[in-house]
């Protein structure tokens, strides 16, 4: 269905206000969902949105409004390991520029290479690294392809989620995020070679959304939820399981930052 259809599929649900404010739920967090008052639209529904079939996630759009600002959130992501398909979010992606908004904030699960943002810490990401090779817009024909990727986080809202973060009394480090395709964990090797590469989270989504979104023109942050070390850095087993299991702690203090941030957008 083309993104036109989409939104007016949409519109007929939910209204036709314009949405500010995008928010994609990782691993683990999908339950945010349920904090905006609106209406959800389960994937299935829109024909071009991902069947997102990774547990942990909750595959629906919801829209309506949090702390009086209208909000579409993703209640889950397709991730690249899923189907081999490095732009699967690219159709919600236009979508949600297409209802108006000119932010997206990105939230992933990761394992941390920093001792000093351990498991239940919120790190911030203030630029990647692409682990993977991979690329969203391989085959996209026009020259808007060559997006500048040197300030891919924006600025303004790095400044107002931090802000947002000490009114909450919330430790969030700043730090360097690296896309490890999956689905298999990273080997320790793999992540000695990240952390002297200057990463200083590793996961397996979020990267190819960053650049969709520099594309299509939305403002970009990111929040990882830090799970566990990363392999090789320290006893514990890492999991998928594992990362369900831990992702609550770190989930309530990212809704307290979201709302925060959003009352400042008011
Ligand atoms: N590696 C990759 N992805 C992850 C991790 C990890 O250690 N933890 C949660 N998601």
């Amino acid at each position: 269905m083309t993104v036109e259809n989409l939104v007016k599929t949409i519109h007929a649900k939910v209204g036709d206000a314009p949405v500010r404010l995008g928010l994609v739920l990782g691993s683990g967090l999908g339950h945010l969902a349920e904090a905006v008052q609106g209406t959800a639209i389960p994937y299935d529904d829109l024909p071009g949105f991902p069947h997102a079939g990774v547990s942990g996630h909750n595959p629906k759009l919801v829209i309506g409004d949090l702390e009086g600002i209208r909000v579409a959130v993703f209640g889950g992501r397709a991730h690249y390991y899923e189907g081999g398909r490095g732009d699967a979010m690219r159709r919600p992606l236009e979508v949600l520029k297409a209802l108006g908004a000119e932010r997206l904030i990105l939230t992933n699960a990761a394992g941390s290479m920093r001792p000093d943002i351990p498991p239940g810490e919120l790190m911030l990401l203030e630029d990647h690294i692409n682990f993977s090779g991979l690329n969203p817009l391989i085959g996209e024909p026009t020259d808007a392809r060559f997006v500048p990727m040197t300030e891919a986080y924006d600025r303004g809202m790095i400044a107002d989620l931090e802000r947002a973060a000490g009114f909450e009394a919330i430790t969030l480090e700043r730090g360097v995020y690296a896309w490890y395709s999956g689905p298999s964990f990273e080997t320790p090797a793999e992540i000695r070679a990240i952390k002297m590469l200057g990463g200083d989270a590793v996961g397996m989504s979020t990267v190819p959304e960053v650049i969709l979104a520099r594309f299509l023109g939305l403002k970009v942050a990111a929040i990882s939820n830090i799970t566990n070390m990363a392999a090789g850095m320290s006893d514990e087993s890492i999991s998928h399981e594992h990362t369900k299991a831990m992702a609550p702690m770190g989930s309530e203090k990212l809704e307290r930052i979201l709302r925060r941030y959003l009352q400042g957008l008011s």
